[in-house]
């Protein structure tokens, strides 16, 4: 999703802005640019598809000196992704970036047009430079200008301004996207994750909402409202970690291969001899809890669903699941002695971040279950879990999926060893998690029959990923890997509801990938398998069961308790999405039309 950095300072502002958007491209975007002021003067550059268009535009323009920079990398919201839409976007003499919606800014345009300004993009963006400018024209001073402006526009945003009359200057404001600051030896930075800052500042103050402001060479000047606020800093890592393919042809491949190293990292220091320890969690957190209440979207919402069933059947504790954006809208009633969790790998997915916001409003206690420590989502709930997967740069979620899933076994043990579990079923259920990291191990011939298998499965009218129990999330999760990174059409359903509807869609052109463990459901799920053979679906079985008669089989090793087949499974359907994507030439790390971290609702 859209990407910003600001940047004010000595050290080459064109490479430096160049290069935070670079940290910023696995996130997902259509088009970038970027404007550097130098001695009153503002030079930008815009260009539509990948990075390289603009580098490639910027090649011959070198400022050399003390500058100020912002850049941008868009995911269209409001107007294609055309180079006329890219951000920034400028009036007569300022430009301006910005992530998030401007709500109002259709009034707010009409006006602007009815007093003679001409407007050349769709996006909403635009009005922010123009009204700005109509504001300095009336009160002459560009502090006060962009105050009034941020008065006036309503929506979600994070926004950078520059303005020829106001040199050395970037003037910011934050509202629901996230935004920090970074102080560094070469100079000042401003970004809306902490990957363009590490390795270039040490540490970051984080935005509250509501915030407005400037940032110049001299000073850092934050507002809420009228009110100066004190900036607190936080340290950032000191480089980004593991962040290079490694000799794997995609990240998402190297991330499926590394799920078991970060499975292990979130497991450690969190088991006993025969217990699960969650030091995040108050002795108290639970105390009052009578339900949970799981929150998520996407691939988050997929781990939740997953994670309902551990909840009921290891903890029996109710666990009811909710999609965010569906959440937020729906008047949900909500009881003071439910636990609002939510699940988010960058912690800065908007609808989650508003439905935790409203949980907590309502007075419920809230805990995210989250990969990015210092994410808006980690900083406004009362608890957080880190996941520890390290960066995930594939846009289609793999290892942050594994991590998560382990955090929610984790905590439905800790949970169950609260409510009196019996010690012998916490012993299992411990003794099988520990075993997590080798069930997520990859053998070369595993991955290479699958890459062959491939090959059958690249038209069709569609996929069925079927499933039941803890597989019908995980069914769900297979098919929505394959759509991302395929465009192939692709729906996880529960294995017992085909007949209720779907099956009139099974012929031999129907792609049927059902989950076949052996510890779980054996025997329905071989009754629901017949069915659709006996319609002549073409049929792929992953999991163990021999006797579920398929076209295809992929088997996973004799494993002993469901968990351990639902990590191995994923592996292959993960591993499955990505040769189908690869055979049809698919930009497997950056599909269409995605962005890693979904800051609009
Ligand atoms: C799918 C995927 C998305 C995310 C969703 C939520 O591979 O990555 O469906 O899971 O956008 O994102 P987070 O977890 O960052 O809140």
């Amino acid at each position: 999703m859209c990407g910003i950095v600001g940047y004010i300072g000595a050290s080459a502002v064109k490479k430096t802005l160049l290069d935070g958007l670079k940290e910023l491209e696995y996130r997902g975007y259509d088009s970038a640019g970027l404007a550097v002021m130098q001695n009153g003067r503002i030079e930008a550059f815009k260009a539509a598809g990948k990075l390289n268009n603009l580098v490639n535009k910027t090649a011959s323009f070198e400022p050399k000196g003390f500058a100020v920079g912002i850049a941008h990398t868009r995911w269209a919201t409001h107007g294609k992704p055309t180079e006329i839409n890219a951000h920034p976007h400028r009036g007569e003499r300022s430009y301006v970036v910005h992530n998030g919606i401007i709500e109002n800014y259709q009034p707010i345009k009409a006006e602007l047009i009815g007093k003679g300004v001409k407007f050349i993009s769709q996006t909403d963006t635009e009005v922010i430079a123009h009204l700005y400018e109509s504001f300095l024209a009336k009160l002459k001073d560009p502090f006060k200008a962009f105050e009034t402006t941020v008065q006036s526009i309503e929506g979600a945003y994070a926004i950078l301004l520059i303005d020829e009359t106001a040199q050395e200057t970037i003037f910011f404001a934050k509202k629901g996207s996230p935004l920090q600051i970074g102080e560094g030896e070469s100079g000042r930075y401003l970004a809306s994750s902490d990957a363009p800052l590490i390795g270039v500042c040490e540490s970051a103050i984080y935005l509250e909402d509501g915030s407005w402001g400037y940032v110049s060479e001299r000073e850092i000047k934050i507002f809420i409202g009228k009110n100066i606020v004190s900036p607190q800093k936080k340290p950032l890592p000191a480089t980004q970690g593991a962040a290079q393919k490694e000799g794997f042809r995609f990240f998402m491949e190297k991330e499926i291969y590394e799920q078991t190293k970060a499975v292990g990292e979130t497991l450690a220091s969190r088991l006993t001899a025969n217990s699960a320890r969650l030091d995040e969690l108050s002795a108290d957190f639970f105390d009052e809890a009578a339900s949970l209440r799981l929150c998520a979207c996407g691939t988050s919402y997929n781990a939740a669903l997953s994670a309902s069933y551990l909840f009921e059947r290891l903890a029996k504790i109710e666990a009811r699941c909710e999609i965010a954006s569906e959440f937020r809208y729906r008047d949900p009633v909500l009881r003071k002695n439910e636990i609002f969790i939510v699940i988010s790998q960058s912690g800065e997915t908007a609808d989650t971040l508003e439905a935790l916001k409203m949980a907590k409003k309502a007075g419920l206690k809230t805990l995210a279950i989250c990969n990015v420590d210092n994410s808006s989502i980690a900083r406004e709930a009362d608890a957080t879990i880190l996941t520890r997967a390290g960066i995930e740069k594939g846009v289609a979620s793999t290892k942050a999926f594994a991590t998560q899933m382990t955090v929610l076994w984790l905590l439905a043990i800790y949970i169950a060893q609260r409510n009196g579990a019996d010690e012998e079923a916490i012993a299992k259920e411990i003794g099988a998690i520990r075993r997590v990291p080798s069930a997520l191990a990859i053998k070369p011939e595993r991955h290479e029959r699958i890459r062959r298998l491939s090959k059958r499965y690249l038209h069709g009218h569609g996929f069925f990923f079927i499933g039941r129990d803890i597989f019908y999330p995980l069914a769900m999760e297979g098919a929505l890997k394959l759509k991302e990174i395929s465009y192939l059409h692709a729906e996880g359903y529960p294995a017992g509801e085909m007949k209720h509807g779907p099956i009139a869609l099974a012929d031999a052109e129907l792609f049927t990938i059902a989950l076949t463990p052996k510890t779980i459901l054996k025997e329905k799920m071989r009754s629901n398998i017949e069915e659709l053979i006996a319609r002549d679906s073409t049929l792929l079985a992953i999991g163990g069961d021999e006797a579920a008669y398929a076209d295809d089989r992929l088997d996973i090793d004799e494993r002993d308790h469901p968990m351990l087949e639902f990590f191995e499974t994923m592996t292959i359907i993960q591993l499955l999405a990505l040769e189908i994507a690869v055979r049809l030439g698919n930009d497997v790390d950056m599909p269409r039309n995605l962005a890693k971290s979904v800051t609009v609702e």
